[in-house]
């Protein structure tokens, strides 16, 4: 597999075909065995070969990553528990999280409640030693925005594992490319590649689709191959993936007119503060982790005056909560201090927790 290709074939063969220990991350959305229609694929697998199928490509991820790598895996409630088993009782991969997507507007039932979810399930080759870059996840959490909690960690928050800050993409979104009916939205393949990759590896993605997550790596500038059966997805990947351009870590950026993902990505910091522009403005101490935050997520070192003019400035997501912000324990217009103090706490019994395990205030 050559870097920055989109390769027609089976991934299966392709993958096992393929030099051990060279990807850094793979994200894999495969079909969910639910009798949905692709262009090629047929979708209708028994459970057991079913099962079976995904354990063996499973596998072959399992070679390809380095000792540090990750493989992140996208499954509907049919198969996630079994699949979730297989990747570690079968091929040897450690579950960090399993992760719950939460979206609205999925499809209305009548017979049951209505789905608004996809698993998300984080593995790694190795329980100690992986990339996962913390500061580039951050945001100001209710402990910055609503209690105004002096211990407030000042990088801010890691998002919980229940995401309901990235919408699903509804048929009307400029982002739908409109020829695959299982896009994913950029913003979930940002998250995703920003904390488990660094510039310049490579994020393998076997089910490409629509090719949202070759097209997401490279604008991070990572270096990425999408694989898919269908000449004609793999043809229309080619032309979404040669459309995008590097939008992160550039040597010399204007943050005055940063590139068109610098401001999505502080629109997604702000989504996951989730507190009205005003509110977010008047916070000091929450405008510090923005401005730090999307420092990290583009590698570009923006000021909280040049933050506040982008927010000011731009078109910003809908928000659910528009309570008024009032200033308490914060640094405040009277000029109280902002001071950090710590909890005590107990010693901890270290023997059954890893160092990456270990909470923080946030
Ligand atoms: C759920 S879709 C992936 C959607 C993708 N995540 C996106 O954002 O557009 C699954 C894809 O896997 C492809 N596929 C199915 N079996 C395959 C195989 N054995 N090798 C490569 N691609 C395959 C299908 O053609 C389909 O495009």
């Amino acid at each position: 597999m050559t870097p920055n290709t989109i390769i027609r074939g089976d991934c299966l063969k392709t993958m096992n075909e393929s030099k051990p220990g060279s990807i850094d991350l793979v994200f894999a959305d495969p079909p969910y065995n639910i009798g949905y229609v692709y262009d090629k694929y047929r979708d209708d697998r028994t459970d057991d070969d079913y099962v079976a199928w995904c354990t063996e490509w499973m596998r072959a991820i399992h070679r390809l990553l380095t000792p540090k790598g990750a493989f992140w895996l996208a499954i509907g409630d049919e198969f996630a528990a079994e699949l979730c088993v297989a990747a570690k009782r079968d091929v040897g991969f450690h579950l960090r999280n399993w992760v719950i997507w939460h979206y609205s507007f999925g499809q209305h039932m009548k017979r049951k409640f209505s789905r608004a979810h996809t698993h998300l399930l984080y593995f790694t080759r190795s329980d100690k030693d992986f990339t996962f870059r913390d500061l580039r996840l951050r945001f100001p959490s209710a402990r910055h925005t609503e209690y105004q909690d002096l211990r407030a960690n000042k990088d801010g928050r890691l998002p919980d594992d229940v995401w309901n800050d990235v919408p699903r993409l509804c048929g009307t979104f400029k982002e739908r490319e409109g020829y695959h009916g299982c896009q994913l939205p950029e913003a979930l393949l940002t998250r995703i590649i920003l904390a488990c990759s660094n510039p310049d590896e490579i994020v393998l993605d076997p089910f490409v689709g629509s090719g949202t997550t070759a097209v997401v790596a490279k604008k991070l500038g990572r270096r990425y191959i999408g694989i898919d059966m269908s000449a004609n997805y793999v043809k229309r990947v080619e032309q979404r993936v040669k459309a995008a351009r590097q939008e992160i870590n550039l040597p010399e950026v204007d943050p005055a007119h940063p590139p068109a993902m610098h401001r999505e990505i502080l629109y997604q910091i702000y989504r996951e503060t989730n507190v009205t522009r005003d509110n977010l403005l008047a916070n000091r101490v929450a405008m510090d982790v923005v401005a730090g935050s999307l420092s990290h997520r583009t590698g570009t070192e923006y000021t909280v005056a040049q933050v506040e003019t982008l927010l000011r400035d731009g078109t910003l997501p809908k928000l659910a909560n528009d309570r008024a912000f009032v200033a308490r324990n914060h640094v405040t217009d009277e000029g109280k201090k902002y001071v950090r103090t710590v909890q005590r706490m107990l010693p901890r019994k270290r023997k059954s927790r890893t160092v990456a395990d270990t909470p923080g205030s946030a």
